[in-house]
């Protein structure tokens, strides 16, 4: 195999979408399965042509695996209270982080159950799994570095984690004895698991590293895996799960799904499920929710029709973007970029929010388009569903080296981030 169909290969299995840093992090692979099973370059890509456990291994070195503990934390208090409530119920508790990373994510679920019942949290079942072998044993090992921790609060920092001589945080044990992980590839990974055996998946900031094909077959197998009403969690970049399959929990950005009764079937509730939590109403009606309202929350809904013919997406400008590299935090004031030459100035505001609307749906991971996005709806008044889209940049930006060019081939990601922080000071 060439380095070429290396990657094409991992894309394909995998459903990763290629991103720019990949030809590093393939050097970095490489070099690391090299030395571990001391043989050349060549042999392993010998091995790689059929050897589905090194090509996974490989795959792992070109993921991000970004997380920190209590991330999300608003969405995760609302997961745990309806596991609170099943529980405390005599029912089943059964979660799954898809994608869980160093184990920051289960471990928060872990943490802030025992928060809520104590002991009894002992009877929820918690699972994670990654495809990053390295991210999984600093899970098992429960040691972490302060940044990890940075969204945790004092007191529960002191009461779930020892400092260590050498500055690095250890993880309660009791906590850690929570959580089950395992390794796993998307989508392989959720065919085997059993129907309707799971009540929560946490599948947030994963999402959106994948492609559309692979997106649709994760979303089925993650339907197929919950118990109607159970409960989808994703970050505010990710893409939405299919509305014929998850309804939405209302919230300016919950990022909850729940997941929707099969169509025309009966309800199968066996033990599990969150029947009770309230769902937005959705214009697709599958199951008994009425019809719909349009969401704010990102990425941007479908269009319900392709843009009409002769107004294609319009290029345009980016909103100037402040010079300085630093995270400056701005006055509290409207950040209202000039148009840029090629802005279609005569459009109103409104249809401009439209097309570049259509064209964030075309490339939903292109930072600079949502980027614009948002300044579009920040100039309507639309200041919820810009801050919607702010937060979204926010976690996209974090996850990527301060020095990666976007894609006009010029603007680098610190710069990007730096007037997306100002724009977020900016709105209520
Ligand atoms: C940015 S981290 C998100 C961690 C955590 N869910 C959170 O939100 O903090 C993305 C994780 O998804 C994992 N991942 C990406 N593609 C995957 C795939 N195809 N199969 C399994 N895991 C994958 C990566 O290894 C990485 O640990």
């Amino acid at each position: 195999m060439t380095r070429e169909l290396v990657q094409t290969r991992i894309a394909e299995t995998f459903g990763m979408l290629p991103r720019s840093g990949w030809p590093s992090a393939l050097d970095e692979g490489l070099g690391e399965l090299t030395r571990r099973l001391a043989v050349d370059e060549a042999e392993i890509f010998r091995r790689l042509a059929n050897n589905a456990e090194l090509l996974r291994d490989l795959a792992a070195y070109l993921t991000i695996d970004e997380s920190h503990f209590l991330r999300h934390s608003e969405q995760l208090a609302t997961l745990v209270e309806a596991l609170a409530q099943n529980i405390e119920a005599g029912r089943r508790a059964v979660v799954w982080s898809l994608g869980c990373s160093r184990g920051e994510e289960p471990y928060s679920v872990a943490i802030l159950l025992r928060e809520r019942l104590g002991a009894a949290a002992a009877r929820a079942s918690i699972a994670a799994t990654d495809i990053n072998e390295r991210a999984l044993a600093v899970a098992r090992r429960g040691l972490y570095r302060d940044w990890s921790l940075r969204g945790v609060p004092v007191e529960l920092g002191e009461r779930y984690f020892t400092r260590e001589p050498n500055g690095v945080f250890r993880l309660d044990a009791t906590v850690m004895a929570a959580v089950a992980f395992e390794i796993a590839a998307l989508p392989q990974c959720l065919a085997p698991r059993a129907a309707q055996s799971v009540d929560a998946v946490l599948f947030r900031n994963v999402g959106i590293y994948l492609d559309a094909s692979a997106l649709e077959t994760v979303y089925a197998g993650i339907a197929r895996t919950l118990a109607p009403h159970g409960l989808l969690l994703i970050a505010p970049a990710d893409p939405a799960p299919p509305r014929e399959l998850f309804a939405r929990l209302p919230g300016e950005w919950s990022g909850i799904f729940v997941r929707r009764a099969e169509a025309g079937s009966a309800v199968v509730d066996p033990a599990g499920g969150f029947a009770s939590l309230a769902v937005a109403p959705d214009r697709v009606g599958v199951s008994p929710v009425p019809a719909l309202a349009s969401s704010s929350s990102s990425p941007p809904p479908k269009p319900s029709l392709p843009p009409p013919t002769g107004s294609r997406v319009e290029p345009v400008a980016v909103p100037s973007l402040a010079p300085a590299e630093h995270h400056e935090v701005a006055p509290r004031r409207a950040v209202v970029p000039p148009a840029g030459p090629d802005e279609p100035s005569l459009a109103p505001a409104d249809e401009q929010v439209r097309r570049l609307r259509c064209a964030l749906y075309l490339n939903p991971q292109d930072a600079l388009a949502r980027f614009r996005y948002a300044t579009a709806l920040q100039r309507v008044g639309q200041l919820a569903q810009a801050k919607s889209q702010v937060l979204c940049l926010t976690e996209e930006l974090e996850c990527l080296a301060a020095d990666v060019v976007l894609a006009d081939g010029k603007t680098r990601v610190a710069r990007l981030l730096n007037a997306v922080l100002l724009m977020r000071a900016s709105l209520p």
